[in-house]
């Protein structure tokens, strides 16, 4: 049997990982600014998350949602700690993609509605609803079309206030990104998240704040939706939660109710998965590492906005896109293959970086260095 054939390949195998580096298969090693896509946390290995994780599997790896299991209300309490969400409540599942399946379908189920509101650029995942609300119609399937699903202009209050003034009541959710990852790393204006929240309040809609790229400590923050100083209804979020291991969730505000099979999922909220997704929080908390996001991130930003040749450089914390000009179409590539550095991208020439929320000054410096070498080509 052949593997389906949907993934463009680097033709590199990693088999070694500590940190922020991984190592092929011919013993070269890589700095990682990329995370496996925002995935890698704490650092690859970390040695209390396989000790967390060796451990629990020695005790009992998976056993369904029918049984009492102590460590999901563990986990929920320590998130709701490390975020400042205390009051939420929390639904475990395994993807970014589900989690906003189970963030729309929950909205729909508070206010009876069906209409969502997303942006351009958005992407939330590829599930039924979730793509729909996603702003790339290559990827939405016949049988995923739906007009449920209204894509306004991104960060244009005028548009968003129009929007409920033709729909209102009908607005089931507003679905948004702290900041659009693979829309380029643009951030939602404090002014517009702002917005969002008055008008949800006003319509009773339910504002959900997709955090599964930018979320998880990633900007400085818990949730980077957060800079704006309004809390959302629902927060979804996924890749960095379980460094690696498959686990993602939803919090949800104190005035939704749940009733027993609202929701529901075989693997979400498994031992194993809370394993790791409390070792992750016990090392961000441990090791500070929300602050160390923000102030390497500051570090990056700030050099990186002082090398000429570059269009522009966005985001937060550890998450950076860095536009370069058309004329340079091939520094990711040869920062891979010539620098030895893993970076993400989007189109149409932007550089993402994602890395672990432990990088340090040194691996920046490392990155800032061999970046000015690949922009002269
Ligand atoms: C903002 C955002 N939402 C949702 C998803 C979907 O997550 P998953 O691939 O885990 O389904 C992604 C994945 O890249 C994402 O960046």
């Amino acid at each position: 049997m052949n593997l389906f054939d949907v993934y463009p390949l680097n033709n590199i195998e990693i088999t070694k990982a500590l940190g922020s580096n991984v190592w092929d298969a011919e013993g070269q090693k890589y700095l990682d600014l990329y995370g496996g896509h925002a995935v890698i946390s704490i650092g690859h290995t970390h040695p209390h998350y396989v000790k967390r994780l060796t451990d629990q599997l020695n005790k009992v790896g998976f056993y369904s949602n029918s049984v009492l299991i102590p460590l999901q209300n563990e986990l929920a309490t320590k998130l709701g700690q490390v975020s400042g969400k205390v009051d939420y409540q929390l639904f475990l599942c395994n993807s970014g993609a589900e989690a906003n399946e189970n963030a729309l379908k929950l909205a729909s189920f508070y206010n009876g509605r069906k209409k969502v509101l997303s942006f351009k650029g958005a992407f939330h995942g590829r599930t039924s609803l979730a793509v729909s609300a996603t702003d790339n119609p290559k990827i939405i399937a016949p049988v995923n079309e739906t007009d449920n699903v209204v894509f306004l202009p991104h960060n244009d209050e005028e548009a968003l206030k129009q929007a409920f003034d033709a729909y209102g009541n009908e607005i089931c959710a507003v679905i948004i990104e702290g900041i659009q990852g693979v829309g380029g790393i643009k951030e939602a204006s404090i002014e517009f998240l702002k917005l969002i929240r008055s008008l949800c309040d006003r319509y009773n809609a339910v504002y959900i704040a997709d955090s599964v790229q930018c979320g998880y400590g990633r900007t400085g923050l818990f949730y980077s939706h957060d800079y704006a100083g309004v809390e959302a209804d629902v927060y979804t979020m996924a890749k960095g939660m379980g460094n690696g291991f498959p686990v993602a969730g939803i919090i949800i505000a104190p005035k939704f109710k749940p009733w027993h099979g609202m929701l529901g999922t075989t693997f979400g909220g498994n031992h194993l998965a809370c394993a790791a997704a409390l070792a992750v929080l016990e090392i961000i908390e441990q090791d500070n590492l929300l602050a160390n996001a923000a102030e390497v991130g500051d570090y990056l930003i700030t050099e990186l906005k002082r090398i000429e040749g570059i269009k522009e450089v966005r985001g937060r914390g550890l998450m950076i896109g860095i536009e370069l000009p058309e004329s340079l179409p091939n520094v990711k590539k040869d920062l891979l293959f010539k620098h030895k550095i893993f970076t993400g991208e989007a189109k149409p020439n932007v550089i993402r970086l994602l890395p672990a929320l432990n990088l340090n000054i040194a691996h920046a410096d490392q990155f800032l260095n061999e970046f000015k070498i690949a922009l002269k080509g």
